[in-house]
């Protein structure tokens, strides 16, 4: 998506190697206009799929998963990381283990939201180790519901997680994909360039 691009190109700052920083439209601070394109151009990806419900994981998934949501006229669900360990039954858990943050955090949905006739797309904001999307496809595995795909805003191509998921059978579809932040530039994959 040329208008994303050209913000990560403007915008974004290379932290390192592997790390993008997009706090200014995507992180931290929300560019509507472009939030509302991203999700336009996911849902336009996945139209005709037979779309119930989208699902993301907060924080930073919810933006675009809400444009998608509006695009397509149906609910968007975020998974909460689940901050205690209460029990409570009626929550769908998976567990999430994050390479870049060394840590393991549980994600839930209640069991109110998914049911087993639910087709969801799976929305989020950045595409690493494929982890947090992993957890997603728990759930509604849990659920007995189906997926569409995935909808991912910057996919970091350099990564393992788009490779893993398109070798299990999953539609992956990102509006950004880089190829390399080395040497502090951001170079996209040759047939994203459009
Ligand atoms: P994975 O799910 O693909 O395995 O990703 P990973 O564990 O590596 O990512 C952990 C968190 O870091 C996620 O956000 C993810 O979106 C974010 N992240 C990963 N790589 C980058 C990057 O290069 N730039 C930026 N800006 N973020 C990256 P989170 O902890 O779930 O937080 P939130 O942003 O949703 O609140
Ligand atoms: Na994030
Ligand atoms: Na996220």
């Amino acid at each position: 998506m040329k208008e994303l691009k050209e913000k990560i190109i403007n915008e974004g700052s290379v932290l390192s190697d592997t790390v993008l920083k997009v706090d200014s439209f995507l992180n931290h601070q929300l560019d509507p206009e472009l939030m509302k394109l991203a999700g336009e151009e996911i849902a336009a990806r996945f139209k005709d799929t037979g779309i119930t419900k989208i699902l993301t994981i907060e924080s930073s998934g919810i933006a675009p998963a809400f444009m998608a949501g509006l695009t397509l006229g149906v609910p968007v669900i975020f998974a909460r990381k689940r901050k205690s360990l209460t029990l409570n039954n009626h929550l769908y858990v998976a567990e999430v283990t994050s390479f870049t943050k060394k840590e393991t955090n549980e994600i839930c949905v209640s069991k109110d939201f998914i049911h087993a006739d639910d087709k969801l797309l799976v929305i989020d904001d950045f595409l690493a180790n494929g982890q947090a999307v992993l957890g997603l496809m728990d759930i509604i595995d849990q659920a007995g519901a189906s997926s569409v795909g995935v909808g991912i805003v910057i996919e970091k191509g350099f990564q393992d997680g788009g490779r893993m998921l398109r070798e299990k059978g999953i539609r992956v579809e990102s509006l950004a994909i880089l190829k390399s932040l080395e040497n502090g530039t951001v170079s996209f994959l040759e047939e994203e360039l459009v």
